[in-house]
This record gives C-alpha cells, sequence and structure tokens, in this order.
C-alpha cells in the first residue's frame, strides 16, 4: 500500500475542491454521495482545505465523513487567503493564523485531529523552521497527526525535512505540468516524503474538458484562453490516440501516466462516473514507449500559457 509518512493510503486519493468552486456548480447532496462513494470504493485519502470555498468545501467533507472517520485518512491546509472577488489571494504563515485557521478547519471538519495538515503556499516573510515547529507542536498536541508542503521548492523542502518529518508534498504535476520531474521528485524521495500530485487531469483538460460556465475559475488562467487551448489541445492528440488504441478514455490515460511516476493523484470530480472511470485507471499499465510517445507531446516545460494568473503564479515559484 503506498504510504506519506506513516500514513497508509490508496493509490489515488480524492481532491475535493471542485465540489465547492472552480470549474463549474455543484450540488452538495451530490457531492456528499460522490465523496462517499469514494470512500465505498476503497479511496482513503480525502483532500481539502481551509480556502476552499470559504470554508463550504471543509463543512461538506465533515458531513460526508460522519461516521466513517477511521476509513480515511483527511487532508486540509492552511495559509492562502483570499482577497477581493476576483480570485487574488496573498500568502500567509504566520503562526497565529496557522493556530485560528487550524482550530476553524477541525471545527468545520467536526473531527478532533486533521491526519495530514499541509502548508499550502510557503509565505516567504516567515521562515519555514518557525512554520514547521509549530505544526510540530500541533502534532504534539494531538490537532494533526502529519505534516506536508504544498508547492516548496527542493530547497524548502530540505529545510522543513531537517526540523521535523515530512508526511508528503502536495504540488501540481500532469502531462502539461511537469517541472516537479526535474528536482522536486528525486529531492522527495530522497528524502523519504511522498509525493501527491494535484490537478493530475490538467484541470479537466486532459480530461477531454474545457470551462462552460461564466464564473468558472479557468477563464482566468492563461492556459486556458483560446489561443493557448488550441496550441495545446494539438499535443492532447497523441493522448487520445494512445486512448483509442488501448480502449480506454484520455482521462484514464493520463491519470495511467501520473500513476506511472509513483506518486499518488488526487483526481477530483462532482460525477460518481468520472470517479469510477478514474479509480478504473488504477489497472492500467502504460509499457515504456507508450510513456515515452506522450512524454515527448509534451516536453517539459512546453505547455503554452502559465498555469496560474500572475498573482497566484507568483506563490508557487
Ligand atoms: N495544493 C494545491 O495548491 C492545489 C491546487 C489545486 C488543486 N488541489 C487539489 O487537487 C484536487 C484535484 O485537482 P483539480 O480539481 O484542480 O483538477 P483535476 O483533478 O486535474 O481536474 C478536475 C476536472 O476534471 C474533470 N474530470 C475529472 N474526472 C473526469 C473524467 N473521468 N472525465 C472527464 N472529466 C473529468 C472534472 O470535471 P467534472 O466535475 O465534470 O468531472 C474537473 O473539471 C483538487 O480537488 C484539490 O483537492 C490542490
Amino acid at each position: 500500500m503506498p504510504r506519506l509518512g506513516m500514513l497508509d493510503v490508496s493509490r489515488q486519493g480524492f481532491g475535493c475542491m471542485g465540489l465547492s468552486h472552480s470549474y463549474g456548480r455543484a450540488d452538495d447532496a451530490e457531492s456528499i454521495r460522490t465523496i462517499q462513494h469514494a470512500i465505498d470504493r476503497g479511496v482513503t485519502l480525502i483532500d481539502t482545505a481551509n480556502v476552499y470555498g470559504g470554508g463550504h468545501n471543509e463543512e461538506l467533507v465533515g458531513r460526508a465523513i460522519a461516521g466513517r472517520r477511521d476509513a480515511i485518512v483527511l487532508a486540509s491546509k492552511f495559509g492562502i487567503v483570499p482577497e477581493g472577488t476576483q480570485g487574488d489571494r496573498r500568502v500567509n504563515n504566520a503562526i497565529d493564523y496557522l493556530r485560528t485557521e487550524l482550530e476553524g478547519s477541525l471545527r468545520r471538519l467536526n473531527v478532533d485531529q486533521i491526519d495530514l495538515y499541509y502548508v499550502h503556499r510557503i509565505d516567504p516573510e516567515v521562515p519555514i523552521e518557525e512554520t514547521v515547529g509549530e505544526l510540530a507542536r500541533q502534532k504534539q498536541a494531538g490537532k494533526i497527526g502529519a505534516i506536508g508542503l504544498s508547492e516548496a521548492s527542493a530547497e524548502t523542502l530540505r529545510r522543513a525535512a531537517a526540523i521535523h518529518r515530512i508526511a508528503a508534498l502536495q504540488s501540481e504535476l500532469s502531462l502539461w505540468t511537469r517541472e516537479v520531474e526535474t528536482e522536486i521528485l528525486s529531492t522527495a524521495r530522497d528524502l523519504g516524503v511522498g509525493f501527491v500530485a494535484y490537478s493530475p487531469l490538467g484541470r479537466g483538460f486532459l480530461a477531454g474538458g474545457a470551462p462552460e460556465e461564466a464564473d468558472d475559475r479557468r477563464h482566468q488562467h492563461p492556459r486556458f484562453q483560446a489561443e493557448a487551448l488550441a496550441a495545446n489541445a494539438r499535443r492532447r492528440d497523441t493522448i487520445e490516440r494512445v486512448a483509442d488504441e488501448l480502449g480506454v478514455s484520455i482521462a484514464q490515460v493520463s491519470l495511467a501516466w501520473v500513476l506511472s511516476k509513483g506518486v499518488i493523484p488526487i483526481p477530483g470530480t462532482r460525477h460518481i462516473a468520472h470517479l469510477d472511470a478514474n479509480l478504473a485507471a488504477n489497472t492500467i499499465v502504460l509499457d515504456a514507449s507508450t510513456i515515452a510517445r506522450l512524454e515527448a507531446a509534451f516536453p517539459v516545460g512546453s505547455t503554452v500559457g502559465e498555469r496560474y494568473p500572475a498573482r497566484a503564479l507568483a506563490s508557487v515559484r
């Protein structure tokens, strides 16, 4: 069974962000059924954050996991502060803020402990040693079970791991976002830090999707602007050809590629049928020549358009 530090987890986790915002409207009752279906299907890693839907997502997850706490590894995050209505945000890792946000997450999730608590973005104003030191104290107090970082550099990860065991690094990894393969994946491996791949379906692009509703966050993403989409879609043809040859969907090929890296993807979906399809990717083994074909279509750094709007991009570099 895959491990994140001392935590045993399923091969894929379930990312809950899209059940509150980002990729079109979701229905709470259906979202709860989808999370519960994931647990029924053996998915144990359930991923949320304080900032998703301004607390809505954690409350939703809290309702979905009620009575099933022992069946899951519950992950949440702190460190991003939303500002205004246009998706702007700033990063805050201040100790007081951490303590307040952790209490808020425990309350919304209706649990005594969060199994894996991530620093969502690294605050350049707060040394990572201080943040991890405080998280270690919260772990000792029993409020969190393990410490994770999200979008940390290799250097930050090394500094953090020198203070306390880091169970997981969660960063973006998919066929069109491969930059962590250059240094970060191997650093995590060397330090014994598990890697959780977020947006493994490229926010839907690598599953064949595109934004439809006006308030979809992807409209603000450079990669989803018309010109970039058209250029990137040409590369996606290779995934489509592989999917046809294997008799599977392009979402499944995209996920099977992420799984081939020995990491734990946490795809998100509002639909039980998509969840089942994604889990079926666990049994797809891509051979070396297929992996090479896919990687040749998506060389590291070649995707047209940045992966975040400018302000958000600044906090992931
Ligand atoms: N640490 C971080 O900074 C960070 C950042 C972003 C995300 N995350 C985490 O990672 C999780 C996953 O990332 P994500 O939600 O951004 O992107 P994703 O999993 O790459 O893609 C989600 C999109 O793919 C679609 N989709 C999923 N399965 C599909 C299928 N089988 N066929 C067709 N379409 C499918 C979904 O639409 P439908 O709902 O219509 O299926 C949704 O639009 C999030 O929920 C969150 O927990 C973390």
